[in-house]
């Protein structure tokens, strides 16, 4: 079960989001094929952990002493998190289409392509990309969306999460090449890069730069152990228990240190996670990382 703490911020941000899409839709009146297209934006973005926008959050909060009752949905914050969570949304819809991972199932539901149609999901992706930045744009004054631009920017483009997809479709079809210091960096890149991203944002223009690597490697780091019980679940779980369509052939972590050691590494990267953020003493955090280590889904 999660902590109370957990839901209220995830619903926080659920309730953002449609908040956010809601005034979106409303900029012009919709006609009925935009009313089915507005639709799957919705169920695009529905359903997931919000592990992100919760890091997001919760690295905000420590870093500004501000307090979560306090926060408002036009604070740069929770602009923030909404656009991390469309942007991660659409990184999913574009991952899961027949033509990259051909997934059937996400989040126990169809997939976008599955239950609406491919070009839809292009689409849906496309719209889903260009509102995470639009967003951006809405900040204060306070905020130099520049330095945000930039470092968001290069986060999901080809030295960040688009880089990491191109690799991953390449030593899929070229796997003798691969190994397990490349697999670390293809891991980086596809996802790493996006969590650090969620975690230094705050730090960065608030110009509190002390300790801003010992941060950005607890994101690499919980994320790689996020990937490396990934492959662990693909060993031993189904669709029924992950919600998402399950490739054993995909269980790359494994491959190269077996179960045995995939586990031994798994516990490394935790006891390293806590470590990090031992600082910062926050229940919080170590409840993420911890969550991580034992989740099931
Ligand atoms: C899953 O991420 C996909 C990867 C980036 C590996 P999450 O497990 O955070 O996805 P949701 O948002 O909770 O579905
Ligand atoms: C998804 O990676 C990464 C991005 C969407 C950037 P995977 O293909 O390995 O993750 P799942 O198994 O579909 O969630
Ligand atoms: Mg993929
Ligand atoms: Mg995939």
């Amino acid at each position: 079960m999660l902590p109370t703490w957990y839901d209220e911020y995830k619903k926080f941000i659920d309730e953002s989001i449609d908040k956010y899409l809601d005034l979106y839709f409303t900029r012009e009146e919709l006609t009925k094929w935009l009313l089915q297209f507005k639709d799957a934006v919705f169920y695009s973005v529905k359903w997931g952990k919000r592990i992100r926008a919760i890091l997001a959050l919760e690295f905000y909060l420590l870093f500004s002493w501000k307090k979560f009752s306090d926060l408002k949905f036009n604070d740069d914050i929770v602009l923030y998190c909404i656009s991390l969570e469309l942007l991660h949304a659409y990184s999913l819809v574009h991952d899961d289409l027949p033509c990259m991972d051909n997934d059937e199932y996400r989040r126990w539901e169809l997939t976008v392509w599955n239950k609406y149609s491919e070009n839809t999901a292009v689409l849906v992706w496309d719209l889903l990309n260009s509102m995470s930045f639009e967003i951006l744009s809405d900040m204060s004054d306070d905020v130099d969306v520049k330095i945000i631009l930039w470092y968001y920017g290069r986060s999901v483009g080809l030295f960040g999460m688009l880089g990491g997809q191109v690799l991953d479709l390449y030593y899929e079809n070229n796997f003798e090449q691969l190994d397990l210091v490349k697999l670390i960096d293809v891991h980086n890149k596809k996802t790493g890069t996006l969590i650090e991203a969620s975690i230094v944002w705050w730090i960065i223009i608030s110009d509190k730069f002390d300790d801003i690597t010992k941060y950005m490697e607890f994101g690499k780091k919980l994320w790689l152990a996020f990937q490396v019980k990934d492959d662990l679940l693909d060993v031993t779980w189904s669709l029924s228990q992950t919600g998402k369509s399950v490739w054993w052939e995909h269980k790359w972590f494994v491959y190269f240190l077996w179960e045995d050691k995939s586990k031994n590494y798994l516990d490394q990267l935790i006891k390293d996670c806590h470590e990090l953020i031992t600082p910062l003493k926050s229940e919080k955090l170590d409840f993420l990382v911890t969550y991580i280590w034992n989740r099931t889904k």
